[in-house]
């Protein structure tokens, strides 16, 4: 039976003209985005209020009509806010949901809201609203753990331990210089958060379902209402561009493995075999079968938390790599990915902005293990070099004191004089100067060196930074 002669097919749907027979109950479910890409209310209602006063500039709305367009969008916005919106699958996504909603409210004037534009330059440009503040609360909480990285660090510009490669001890640095390690990654994360928002910040609204629209449009007016940077230059890729969402998930990959390299460390550290840091109870979980055990869960858990947003970047791009031009409902799958991804960095960053004032640093046991492990035996070899042995001849005289130390079972500095010049007659006694922990630390006195002085001088350049 065609439509016409029928009556309505009851359904709720905006686009069933042509449709004769209701949608499946599971497909209805199946292709329904609301349930989660109603987050995007309110950057959904600030996109229609900004096409809607630009319609009324351009003449295609009166002034009348644009007026009673906003005051039920924003009467909309209220409800949603007062949790009295009742979200309906069958309106599939928060567009229809809140455009039918508007139309309840406000009768046939609602209805002409959606002039000029489709789902398709809406979602895409309230994606970029959404993600654009998103991004600057990503920003300020990463600001707020460099605080507190940088504040540990100055607390700690003296403070020995083993700087380690290979997890083997190398040579002492300064734990200040090693917090300020950590801060270098999370400057470049804020870089690259900032160089994404500048590709976010651009209005795809006006691309319409993929070719542009008939109507006169001023595109710029809309752009310059919701504070974009520009607009896009091409109707096609507008509609179908998830770039931006991707460049965004991949700088918060990377930003996830940092703060996984971070937790790593302080799992370590907090272990009872390195003693370096102790975790503030209020950071920590005991165990229900081990009364001994305190655990360091929050590290624990963001080392694991970074698995799922790497593959949240390898989902995004997954999705991508297969689509023709130009909008396809694939693209519905990438909300799911960056909300999530949103949600995880910021609890992440939350919990190690809270965390890092309360780390308690043992530090004792870093110096004693700095003084373990041979670590400065390349300040005997740079030591020798400047007696005018030739460095390669250094390291082997120093391989040999090393040796001679572990079987006699003493670290350099515990040889005698004379133990030391059974290997070089160039060894006198200012030796023991270059054998010490802070004699070794304060010789790397250059910009980037573990020098006192450098890491005092490194926390105040990169404060200023912020
Ligand atoms: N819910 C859709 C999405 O997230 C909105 C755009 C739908 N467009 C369409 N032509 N079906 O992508």
């Amino acid at each position: 039976m065609s439509k016409n002669n029928q009556q309505q097919n009851n359904s709720d749907k905006l686009w069933d003209g042509r449709f004769n027979q209701p949608t499946d109950a599971f497909v209805e479910a199946f292709t329904a985005s609301v349930s989660f890409d109603r987050r995007l209310y309110r950057h959904d209602i600030m996109g229609s209020k900004a096409h809607a006063e630009m319609l009324a500039k351009v003449g295609v709305l009166t002034t009348q009509e644009c007026q009673t367009i906003i005051q039920g969008l924003d009467a909309i916005a209220d409800d949603i806010e007062a949790g009295h919106f009742e979200w309906s699958t069958k309106l599939e996504d928060v567009h229809m949901n809140i455009e039918a909603r508007l139309t309840d409210k406000i009768g046939d004037t609602g209805k002409k809201l959606h002039t000029g534009r489709s789902r398709n330059d809406q979602v895409a440009t309230d994606i970029r609203l959404y993600l654009r503040d998103e991004i600057k609360a990503v920003i300020a909480e990463t600001k707020r753990l460099q605080h507190g990285i940088l504040q540990l660090a100055q607390a700690h510009a003296k403070t020995i331990m083993p700087g380690f490669t290979h997890l083997q001890t190398a040579q002492p640095v300064t734990f200040g210089h090693h917090l300020l390690a950590w801060n270098e990654m999370l400057v470049r994360d804020v870089a690259r958060f900032q160089d994404c928002l500048s590709r976010v910040n651009i209005m795809p609204l006006g691309a319409a379902a993929l070719a542009g629209t008939s109507y006169p449009i001023d595109r710029a007016y809309t752009a310059e209402l919701l504070g974009f940077d520009g607009i896009t230059e091409n109707s096609l890729d507008a509609v179908s561009d998830r770039d931006f969402v991707i460049e965004f998930v991949s700088a918060a990959s990377i930003l996830m493995m940092h703060l996984s390299r971070y937790s790593e460390e302080l799992i370590l550290w907090s272990s009872a075999q390195f003693n370096f840091v102790e975790l503030s109870d209020s950071f920590c979980t005991g165990s229900s079968i081990m009364p001994q055990k305190k655990n360091p869960d929050v590290p624990e858990l963001v080392r694991g938390k970074t698995g799922r947003v790497q593959g949240h970047l390898v989902s995004l791009l997954t999705l991508m790599k297969g689509q023709p031009l130009a909008y396809n409902k694939d693209n519905q799958e990438d909300k799911e990915p960056l909300f999530d991804t949103i949600d995880t960095i910021k609890s992440c960053l939350k919990v190690y902005a809270d965390m890092m004032p309360n780390i308690s640093v043992n530090r004792d046991s870093m110096r004693a293990a700095a003084a373990q492990g041979y670590s400065t035996a390349t300040d005997l070899a740079d030591y020798l070099v400047r007696k005018g042995i030739a460095f390669r001849d250094a390291h082997s005289v120093v391989g040999k004191s090393v040796a001679f130390g572990i079987e006699q079972q003493k670290d350099l500095s515990e040889l005698t004089l004379t133990e030391l010049q059974q290997f070089s007659d160039k060894i006198s006694d200012d030796v023991f100067e270059v054998l010490t922990l802070e004699g070794s630390v304060a010789a790397r006195n250059h910009i980037g060196g573990t020098a006192p002085e450098q890491v005092t001088a490194a926390v105040k350049r990169a404060l200023k930074k912020i």
